[in-house]
């Protein structure tokens, strides 16, 4: 098979002359062809059956040790301009990165199938959505972006549509940390990735191109490509809001998108329309419309539970791909935060040791189709997209940072998110636990300068702009006793009512120099087992802690040199000046 778009052809040509495979295969994404491919991992052991009673059509997929997360530091940004990236991306020269990575990538399927794969990210038939074309010697990669993407003929013959199609090239190579990895083009729509077959590596669609290159393309074409789930709210009268909300990778996200409201709120419901990724333009009545580019979810497991995603849980029991989960004595897979059933074998495939750490690691993922969430939105396929009324930034803060609050203005709001810090987690290697700044939640994903890219926030704020309100949540303050005070999860839905009640201007606040707060009275607390100085740690500011927070911001600021907006640093100086008012 070929395609009726030569520049693609001549592009797998170019590849398969390069990396030498045994066989090319242009995917379909047919149902026949997945299983298929399932039969085939079956059979090489990249995939192992799970119990066919209870999870019908599901799989453990067990990765390289060395290879289970994101790798930001051979993560690298390759613009012809070194500042063009910015200090917050690793840079490289794009003819030095080519050739290194080419020398890699030499011979490298020799033996093996090469796999193309036409994918759309979002609608088929929205103005809004982006194709591309991956290449891969992984059928894992080929299983999950089947799952994650519009993925086959219909994708081909949007590209063919289209003209234009973004290029990424995957090889899990020999997984040898030193010959890993993960370059991108910007300026030439092209991704190259090798040595990873881990999610966010190798599953081009969702990291590489929906964040990185499509932040860069969406800086050009005036468009915001954003690390943020998105979600409807629907009140007992049955009007909708939709929400758009930044947290770091494995900071909340998929949970808050599929959240079951609690009994305080009867006849209310949270639509899912999706829980990782935002593309959101200006619409022509100067509100902004967002769609998920993604078909599916790539969760983290440990912690799914039926008490605390029980949407979550409920579609986890068919057509699921598992990555280095903990299986039970009788096949099915298991993690922390389960409280029924108990490991057998840990991730590695091991006889479970507690002395050899978690049974599932930390990262452990589920990769499923949107479909199959029972809050799955029908909106989710509208190819105009739903329009946002707000936008929540938050981190994962055991300190300082309290429950909610609301910001004053868009540039305002634009600090709020710039200056976001956050603990990092097990979704990326490195220590675990580290505060670090992660600006809208988009450090590892932002395919430009910091820089440039708050500008480009504060570009949006212009006549006729209906712009959402912006707001910063934390789930995670900690208590004396070292324990989360906030109960999270379905409670999470009395602060998106406070901010919905904010959006329409019904609900009370107390102003103060970082934002406004809701009071206790202000935010539906009924059935909580909150003491009064919980709500005091949670619904206070603390001034001196937040002036050296503030004096940190600007030092951050300040480290994008010149290019930093005024706007944003006077906004600084304003805010910090009210802080030493106190
Ligand atoms: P994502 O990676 O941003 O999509 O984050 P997830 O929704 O997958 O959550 C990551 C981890 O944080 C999981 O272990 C969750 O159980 C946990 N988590 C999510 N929401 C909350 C919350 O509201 N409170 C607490 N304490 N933990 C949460
Ligand atoms: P997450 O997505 O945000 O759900 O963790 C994967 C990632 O960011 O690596
Ligand atoms: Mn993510
Ligand atoms: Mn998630």
């Amino acid at each position: 098979m070929a395609s009726k778009l030569e520049a693609l052809n001549r592009w797998v040509d170019e590849v398969a002359r390069l990396t030498q495979p045994d066989r090319i295969h242009w995917c379909d994404g047919s149902e026949a062809e997945y299983q298929a491919l399932v039969e085939l991992m079956l059979d090489t052991g990249d995939l192992i059956e799970l119990n066919p009673s209870t999870h019908p059509n599901c799989y453990l997929h067990r990765s390289n040790p060395s290879d289970v997360a994101r790798v930001e530091h051979l993560t690298f940004v390759c613009t012809q301009e070194a500042d063009d990236a910015g200090p917050n991306n690793h840079w490289m020269a794009p003819d030095e990165a080519h050739r290194k990575i080419d020398a890699l990538f030499a011979g490298c399927m020799k033996g093996r199938t090469l796999y193309v794969i036409p994918y759309c990210m979002g609608p088929i038939d929205s103005p809004i959505a982006r194709c591309g074309v991956e290449i891969t010697d992984s059928p894992y990669v080929v299983a999950n972006m089947r799952i994650m993407t519009r993925m086959g003929v219909k994708a081909l013959e949007r590209i063919e549509r289209d003209g234009t199609f973004v290029r990424g090239l995957h090889s899990t190579g020999d997984l040898d940390p030193a010959k890993r990895f993960i370059m991108h083009f910007p300026e030439e729509r092209a991704i190259k990735s090798i040595g990873s077959g881990y999610g966010g590596n190798a599953l081009l669609g969702k990291k590489c191109h929906a964040l990185r290159i499509a932040s860069h393309q969406a800086r050009q074409e005036g468009w915001l490509a954003e690390h943020m789930l998105i979600l409807g709210i629907e009140n007992p009268q049955g009007e909708t809001h939709y929400v758009a909300a930044a947290f770091p990778s494995a900071c909340g996200k998929t949970n808050l998108a599929m959240l079951i409201p609690p009994k305080a709120y009867p006849g209310w419901k949270i639509w899912t329309i999706g829980d990782d990724i935002c593309w959101m333009q200006p619409g022509p009545d100067g509100r902004l419309w967002a769609i998920n580019p993604e078909a599916g979810f790539f969760g983290v497991a440990p912690g799914t539970s039926a008490k605390t995603n029980p949407n979550a849980l409920a579609m986890l029991d068919r057509d699921a791909i598992f990555t280095n989960v903990a299986e039970t004595a009788d096949n099915q897979p298991w993690w922390e935060g389960l409280p029924d059933g108990k490991p057998a074998k840990d991730w590695q495939g091991r006889d479970y040791d507690p002395a050899n750490g978690p049974a599932a690691h930390p990262n452990s993922r589920f990769t499923v189709s949107a479909r199959q969430c029972a809050s799955w939105s029908p909106r989710a396929e509208d190819p105009q997209g739903v329009p946002i009324s707000a936008i929540v930034f938050g981190g994962r803060r055991e300190s300082l940072v309290p429950l909610v609050f609301e910001s004053r203005d868009w540039t305002h709001g634009v600090l709020v998110g710039a200056a976001m810090g956050s603990e990092t987690t097990a979704a990326a290697t490195g220590a675990v636990g580290v505060l670090r700044r992660d600006s809208m939640a988009m450090k590892p994903f932002c395919g430009y300068n910091f820089a440039d890219y708050f500008a480009h926030w504060l570009s949006f704020d212009k006549a006729g702009a209906k712009l959402p309100k912006i707001f910063h949540v934390n789930w995670f303050r900690k208590g004396a006793d070292g324990k989360f005070v906030w109960p999270g999860f379905g409670d999470n839905m009395r602060v998106l009512e406070w901010v919905i009640e904010r959006c329409k201007g019904t609900a009370g606040a107390n102003e103060t120099p970082i934002g406004n707060l809701p009071r206790a009275q202000d935010l539906n607390l009924a059935g909580l087992d909150l003491s009064p100085a919980d709500l005091e740690l949670l619904l206070t500011v603390d001034r001196d802690g937040w002036a050296s927070e503030y004096a940190s911001i600007g030092e951050y600021l300040d480290s994008f040199g010149a290019r930093t907006p005024d706007a944003l640093r006077q906004e600084h100086a304003r805010t910090s000046a009210a802080l030493a008012q106190a």
